[in-house]
């Protein structure tokens, strides 16, 4: 299809060249207002080229109201869209200006801006140039000090990077405070909040014997809610000194909580701003994954202050050094706080629910991409998390001591300067990594795909494995990947004849020999998931089936079962009739037997993959067939494991207050036998799951019981939801699950309900959370989502362009489940697909859309 709209050229990484003009330092004074803010700005510029080029500094929706180069005041010049251009006589500047902003006009949530009558900002990635003209890119580095001056009733608090310096009164009812920060940094890392707030504090001795203030900042009535991330924030310090070697290098270390925020949180300097759901937590108002991603998150902006802020990013086509890198690092550390094969699990969960589709979509593009037009959208699935997994691969390769190596000479080799992926490959090589052939892992996009076969010679006892990699782009093959593989040969009895946890594939084609193979071998192939990739062909299912009874890599146990029950549905979904499940049955029954031991991977074991995954196989996704097939499988095991699920649904018994690993591990089972009970709508399984939300001392079973209701048509669930309502309506983030619960809903009337939901006065589209619960939620629902004459298409499309006048960035993201178009059967496909031409014919698009819109038609 032609371009026809005049998107703007995309940008290259090949065109990268340094900044003509540097700035060293620069302070700020900000006369802070929510509806117009002043900004002072004093920039110390340097030429960076041996002849002189104009000086050109970013702005965007900037009010130009003085201009002063070297002292002397200036004519106002022209401020052309993207900026001002100055003409500069020497090698060396001051360029003060002041500019006008207007934070509560401010609906992007990028620059400045106002939430729940408190300011705060959100520079990353280029939303500095919203606050200040200035040259708004990751490879200028800046030592910051700034003055924040306000009204004191309505900002009592004021905060900035770095350490805190003089504070006091001025006339009018108005105080300021200085913020100094020593280290320099790119101006996507800057931040100032100013608010009505209360601080929980503590404080964190660092291993050289440096004492931290630590505080969070809240809402006053969130201080009791606020405990867990501040218990996170100290064992993530104490992690990365032990495990990295990393110490803090501030006095002062500041998180804020706000209601609208973009992203997850943001690591500036010394004032980590963060989405509220990840700091906010108690037993009555966060499940235990709440929890577990508040320690998460946490620790992962906090490790940001080595890993993207005193080494940080040359450009944003490098975001993978700082987030992959970051990302890998929050789960080990979050592998260390738990069980390492359930946090496998969940991670490898995710990374095949999003980042294996983005990489087989219209937005595929390689960790390290090589164009973009909107860098928003490229906070992706693929720079995060299959990032991560290039890191955990190299780590894997070089093993712990040669990786911590590797890790503090990229430290010491780049601190306070802007890096490169190259850079940190070459720290990686330093300690013997076969750098040159990693890096083909940050250039290649798509998920590779293994083809093993093993062939056995009975007489010799010996075995060869041979395995095939492809790994193609837009359908053209590429070159081959070095792809760490951890493989294991079993006897169909289960005894294990042979392990192999250090094969390296580098050729198109490796074969591998096996020894004292005395039996016909069954290959277990990709053991804990070690490298990101597909494996076929699928083993014969009752090879599943012994693996996934007796294979001893927990993970590799877990997908066994997995494997399994995707293949009982295939064949459902063949013979378009529920054929027999008994192996899958009796599978969850032996799986299930083990539950005292172990409840937490027992439940991720005998979860059924979600819809979503099923779809994935297919080569044209059929939506109501999957569902039909799932429901099918669910009767079944429900039909056969009923006693089983009820034993256990009523043993899991834990105290709501109670956060150790095996409560979280027994609640989570629970909840998960509770929707195997309510296949069919069970009348049983209804009161009992009505009897749980009631009796529920905490939200995690409050959760699962609400979640399990809310496909029935049994009163019990209108009920549920309403006692909900009245009970959270006043906390944002738990009513967030009460938007997105409905959202998921089987029910038939789902749609009719989340359009209710949208003219709720509790629904705010400007509200981030609040739409991508409501939104995403729905889009998520392979059930209703896709029905037969494009309604909920049509319904999100509207809430794309509505989202689009207020904050491109959100739209932007509501459009990743149209574009999937290509992948649906018809007439699903058509009608996704005329729902996104619809959208970009629509006049005043955002770049953000319309890049991601364009991208996919
Ligand atoms: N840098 C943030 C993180 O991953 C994510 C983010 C990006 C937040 C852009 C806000 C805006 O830690
Ligand atoms: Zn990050």
């Amino acid at each position: 299809m032609q371009r026809k709209s005049k998107l703007p050229e995309p940008r290259r990484l090949q065109d990268y060249a340094p900044p003509d003009w540097l700035v060293p330092a620069a302070s700020f004074r900000f006369e802070l207002d929510a509806v117009r803010t002043l900004v002072h700005a004093r920039l110390e510029v340097v030429c960076n080229r041996d002849d002189i080029r104009a000086l050109v500094l970013d702005g965007e929706e900037l009010e130009l109201v003085s201009l002063r180069i070297d002292g002397v005041a200036q004519p106002l010049p022209n401020v052309g869209a993207d900026g001002l251009t100055l003409a500069i006589a020497g090698r060396h500047a001051v360029v003060e200006t002041v500019v006008a902003i207007r934070p509560s006009a401010n609906t992007q949530l990028m620059g400045l801006y106002a939430s729940g009558g408190n300011l705060c900002t959100q520079c990353e990635a280029e939303g500095f140039r919203r606050i200040s003209f200035f040259p708004d890119r990751p490879d200028v580095l800046t030592r910051y000090a700034v003055r924040l001056e306000a009204d004191l009733r309505a900002f009592p608090v004021l905060l900035g990077n770095g350490n805190p310096g003089d504070a006091g009164l001025l006339g009018g009812g108005r105080h300021f405070a200085e913020w100094d920060d020593p280290f320099p940094k790119p101006c996507y890392l800057f931040a100032v909040v100013a608010g009505q707030l209360e601080a929980l504090r503590d404080s964190f001795v660092t291993a050289s014997g440096r004492v931290v203030g630590l505080a969070i900042w809240v809402a006053a009535a969130d201080i009791d809610r606020s405990g867990h991330a501040m218990l996170s924030l100290k064992q993530a310090m104490a992690w990365d000194e032990r495990v990295y070697g990393r110490e803090y290098d501030l006095d002062v270390f500041n998180i804020v909580a706000v209601n609208d925020f973009n992203f997850g949180a943001m690591e500036n300097k010394g004032l980590n701003i963060f989405n509220a759901r990840y700091v906010l937590a108690d037993a009555d108002t966060a499940t235990d994954h709440d929890f577990d991603s508040i320690a998460a998150v946490v620790a992962h902006e906090y490790f940001h202050n080595w890993s993207g802020n005193r080494v940080t990013c040359r450009d944003w086509f490098q975001l993978a050094l700082k987030e992959g890198f970051t990302v890998y690092r929050d789960q080990q550390f979050s592998a260390d706080l738990g069980s390492p094969a359930v946090r496998r699990i969940e991670s490898v969960r995710s990374l095949r629910l999003h980042q294996f589709p983005e990489d087989n979509g219209p937005m595929a593009h390689p960790v390290r991409p090589e164009s973009y037009i909107e860098i928003s959208n490229f906070y992706t699935a693929t720079v995060y998390n299959k990032g991560a997994e290039l890191i955990r691969m190299m780590a894997g390769q070089l093993g712990a001591e040669r990786y911590r190596r590797a890790c503090d000479g990229y430290f010491a080799g780049h601190d306070g300067t802007a890096a490169t992926v190259e850079d940190f490959l070459a720290a990686m090589a330093a300690e013997g990594l076969d750098a040159a052939l990693f890096a083909r892992w940050y250039s290649q996009s798509g998920t590779p795909t293994l083809t093993a076969t093993v062939e056995h010679f009975a007489g010799d006892g010996c075995a060869l494995l041979h395995v095939a990699q492809a790994s193609r782009r837009h359908g053209t093959l590429q070159e081959p990947l070095p792809i760490p593989l951890s493989v294991a040969l079993f006897a169909a009895d289960g005894r294990r004849m042979a392990a192999r946890d250090d094969l390296l594939l580098t050729d198109a084609e490796n074969s591998f020999l096996f020894e004292g193979i005395d039996a016909p071998p069954i290959l277990s192939m990709n053991r804990g998931f070690v490298a990101p990739v597909h494996v076929q062909p699928a083993p014969a299912r009752d090879a599943l089936a012994m693996l996934a009874a007796h294979e001893d890599d927990r993970f590799a146990r877990y997908d066994a079962l997995q494997q399994l029950m995707h293949s009982a549905l295939a064949e459902g979904m063949a013979a378009g009739t529920a054929l027999g499940h008994a192996d899958v049955v009796a599978a969850v029954r032996s799986a299930l037997a083990g539950w005292q031991d172990d409840p937490a991977f027992v439940a991720e074991a005998v979860l059924l993959p979600a819809e979503s995954l099923v779809g994935d196989r297919q080569h044209k996704v059929d939506p109501p067939a999957i569902h039909a097939a799932r429901e099918a499988l669910r009767l079944s095991i429900r039909a056969g494991l009923a006693d089983e699920l009820w034993a256990v649904f009523h043993a899991c018994r834990t105290h709501g207050g109670d956060l150790s690993a095996r409560a979280k591990g027994l609640r989570r089972l629970k909840g998960i036998a509770l929707g195997l009970l309510m296949a069919g709508d069970a009348a049983d399984a209804t009161s009992a799951a009505f009897g749980m939300f009631s009796a529920a001392d905490c939200m995690t079973d409050r959760m699962a019981a609400l979640s399990a209701l809310s496909h029935s048509a049994a009163p019990e669930r209108d009920a549920a939801l309403r006692v909900f309502f009245e009970r959270y309506r006043g906390f944002p983030e738990v009513l967030d699950k009460w938007f997105a619960v409905q959202a998921a809903s089987t029910r038939g009337d789902t749609l009719e309900t989340v359009q209710m939901l949208a003219d709720h006065p509790l629904f705010d589209a400007r509200n981030p959370n609040r739409l991508r619960a409501l939104a995403l939620g729905f889009a998520g629902n392979q059930a209703r989502f896709h029905d037969r004459k494009g309604a909920g298409y049509a319904w999100l499309a509207a809430q794309v362009l509505a989202a689009d006048r207020i904050n491109p960035q959100s739209a932007a993201r509501l459009v990743g489940p149209l574009a999937r178009w290509r992948r649906l059967m018809p007439p699903w496909g058509g009608l996704m697909s005329d729902r996104l031409l619809a959208i970009g014919r629509s006049p005043g698009l955002s770049k953000d859309v319309r890049e991601v819109v364009e991208s996919s038609i």
